[in-house]
């Protein structure tokens, strides 16, 4: 669905499908030039992270591996609650991999934060992060993203995997939830 379907439900268009195309495309010619000779593994984190997966894979011209981890941070509310816990662990041994993490948006940096350090404790070769989105008000501890799509800025983001209560995952675009969805 696009932004129009459900115009009243956004303050603003941040981001529309073309403009987050564009820069993904961007995005991997910088992978693309870093792991050239050392193929990587993709980690990413449901469901957010779904639509930035598949279209970074796609544009990616390597041969990568995918893999999907789960984590539930509580509650519907939106405000993260740095609160991690595994729903579902990787598949793949990180052993020796070049390890990628994709993830949709770096709010506080607690879920990340939680995440590299847990991946790095299983002693991959290298370990990265590529996160479309982030905002860099909202951060409570400092995460090293060798890969940012967007800075934005401290406002409640829908859009291309990012949800309110489980629904806008599903629009093409990414803009800021009017608050009185969720007032
Ligand atoms: P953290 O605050 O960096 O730990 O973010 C944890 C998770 O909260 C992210 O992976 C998203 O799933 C979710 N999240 C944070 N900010 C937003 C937002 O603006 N829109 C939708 N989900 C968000």
């Amino acid at each position: 669905m696009r932004a129009a379907d459900i115009a009243g439900d956004l303050s603003e268009v941040l981001y529309t499908e073309e403009r987050i195309h564009a820069r993904i495309a961007e995005l991997c010619r910088a992978i693309e030039a870093d792991y050239a000779a050392r193929p990587p593994l993709l980690v990413g984190v449901l469901k957010g992270a779904v639509m930035v997966m598949a279209d970074l894979a796609r544009e990616l011209r390597l041969p990568v591996e995918m893999d999907w981890m789960a984590v539930s941070s509580y509650g519907r509310g939106t405000v993260s609650s740095g609160v991690v816990r595994i729903v579902k662990d990787l598949d793949v041994d990180l052993h020796g991999r070049h390890v990628l993490i994709v993830e949709d948006i770096v709010d506080s940096g607690l879920t990340l934060n939680w995440l590299r350090e847990n991946l790095a404790s299983r002693n991959p070769a290298s370990l990265e992060i590529c996160a479309l989105l982030r905002k860099p008000e909202a951060a409570k501890v400092e995460v090293d993203v060798r890969y940012v799509g967007f800075d934005i800025p401290n406002a409640f983001v829908v859009g291309y995997g990012l949800d309110y209560a489980e629904r806008y995952r599903n629009l093409r675009d990414i803009g800021i939830l009017a608050p009185h969805v969720y007032a």
